[in-house]
């Protein structure tokens, strides 16, 4: 375990933020047992996260016989998070979320059944998201300058390392997997399609209207003030400003110079050009 500034720490090749996560809780997953009936979230930082996360609990919460948790943070437990419940002992089905890459999820949910769903977002936009989250939230150190930080993460130094090194375990690796992916940008382009497509791959018959009540639920403007989805309210304690920022794609125009920008363009080229993936930009 390498400490890394104030506030994060990196274990077995992924930093962590060190308020959140212990090693030992993180050797531990590897032998946690999944179910088939299990879902998990799976995305790099800042890359519509709690918006997944409501989609897929309100299409759970519409077809029926999901339990009962205070907000979605603790629906859909935080898998590398250390938290006091045993989340083996949860009943079925269960929701997760996390960060992490392939190597440090449980071993049990490769040539499975479980259903991952994984998005992805701009690595622009992540940055700009990224950068003004760090400036609210006290689990990270407050950047000095977009960037500074800018350097950090195209360095792989943040919570959740390098964004390129993430899509590219999951996106190689996902034969073995059964997952889903999706990328934020076609979330905001076609939210309705989105959900449906979800709603789909986890096997739910959702009626039209049950669909367009997920689209509802899971707008902007009514997750925004959303108690139990936008994280702001869920971690009042540790955040002083707007968890849900803007919500748009494009926002990197408004910080990056054209050289930041090509900078990134050669990178993904670099990184990820073999993998024929693309990305909306504005
Ligand atoms: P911005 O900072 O660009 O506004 P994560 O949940 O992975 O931390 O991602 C946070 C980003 O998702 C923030 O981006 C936030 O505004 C955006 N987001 C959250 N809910 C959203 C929604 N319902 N529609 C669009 N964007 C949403």
């Amino acid at each position: 375990m390498e400490q890394i500034g104030e506030k994060l720490f990196k274990y077995k090749d992924f930093i962590f933020p060190l308020e959140l996560v212990t090693p030992e809780h993180i050797n531990s997953l590897q032998t946690f047992e999944i179910r088939d009936s299990d879902v998990f979230l799976v995305t790099y930082p800042k890359s519509g996260t709690i918006w997944t996360q409501q989609i897929i609990i309100s299409i759970c919460e519409l077809d029926g016989g999901l339990n009962e948790y205070a907000n979605n943070c603790q629906q859909m437990a935080w898998l590398e998070y250390k938290t006091k419940e045993d989340l083996s002992l949860r009943p079925s089905p269960r929701l997760f979320t996390s960060h992490v890459t392939p190597p440090l999820m449980p071993l049990g949910l490769k040539d499975k059944k479980t259903k991952i769903i994984y998005v992805m977002r701009n690595p622009k936009d992540v940055v700009v998201s990224y950068f003004h989250f760090g400036k609210v939230l006290t689990l990270y150190e407050t950047p000095k300058s977009f960037e500074d930080f800018l350097e950090q993460y195209l360095a792989g130094n943040v919570g959740g390392s390098s964004w390129f090194d993430h899509i590219r375990a999951w996106y190689l690796n996902r034969d073995q997997y059964n997952i889903l992916f999706l990328t934020y940008e076609d979330m905001i382009l076609d939210l309705k399609g989105a959900v449906t497509k979800i709603c789909r791959f986890l096997g739910k018959n959702l009626s039209d209207k049950g669909i367009d009540q997920v689209v509802e639920k899971a707008t902007f403007k009514n997750m925004k003030k959303d108690s139990k989805a936008n994280y702001e309210f869920i971690l009042k304690e540790t955040i002083s400003g707007d968890f849900m920022r803007k919500g748009r794609i494009g926002d990197w125009k408004n910080m990056f110079t054209v050289a930041q920008s090509e900078r990134v363009d050669r990178m993904l080229q670099e990184k990820l050009g073999d993998t024929g993936l693309k990305f909306i930009w504005e």
